[in-house]
């Protein structure tokens, strides 16, 4: 059911130093800071030829990965996302099978302006995946 791997993300404390990392020491392809405040989060787009990685800082105070990072003060992998072509067609088997879909279970717009859901990350593995539909 579900193909590519879209994104890993990587939630920081301090988008700046972490993006050296990938852009300096890495030698990775990274984008400017965008902010996005629907989601409350700062992303840097990490390009890499098979994949990305979006780093994540917190933006303002509602943040939904600001606990997440108080916890995580080095850093640790927030997500993974991989790519659905039916996302409601996802959503349903997931749910036939005992999967937990967070919040009220109908996706939303997610950072790249397509549909996503959150899966509870103790149904799969101690990760919290993403699935975007494509
Ligand atoms: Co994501």
């Amino acid at each position: 059911m579900i193909g590519r791997l879209n994104h890993v993300a990587i939630a920081v404390k301090d988008l700046a130093a972490a993006t050296a990392v990938y852009r300096d020491v890495l030698g990775a392809e990274v984008s400017e800071p965008l902010p996005q405040p629907a989601h409350g989060v700062t992303v840097v787009f990490v390009q890499l030829p098979n994949t990305k990685i979006e780093l994540l800082e917190p933006l303002g105070e509602a943040s939904s990965i600001a606990n997440f990072v108080e916890k995580n003060p080095g850093g640790a992998i927030h997500h993974v996302c991989y790519e659905v072509e039916d996302i409601i067609a996802a959503r349903d088997k997931l749910k036939a099978q005992g999967a937990r879909v967070l919040g009220n279970g109908e996706p939303k717009i997610g950072a790249h302006g397509k549909p996503v859901l959150f899966l509870h990350p103790k149904d799969f593995c101690g990760t919290l995946v993403e699935i975007e539909q494509v």
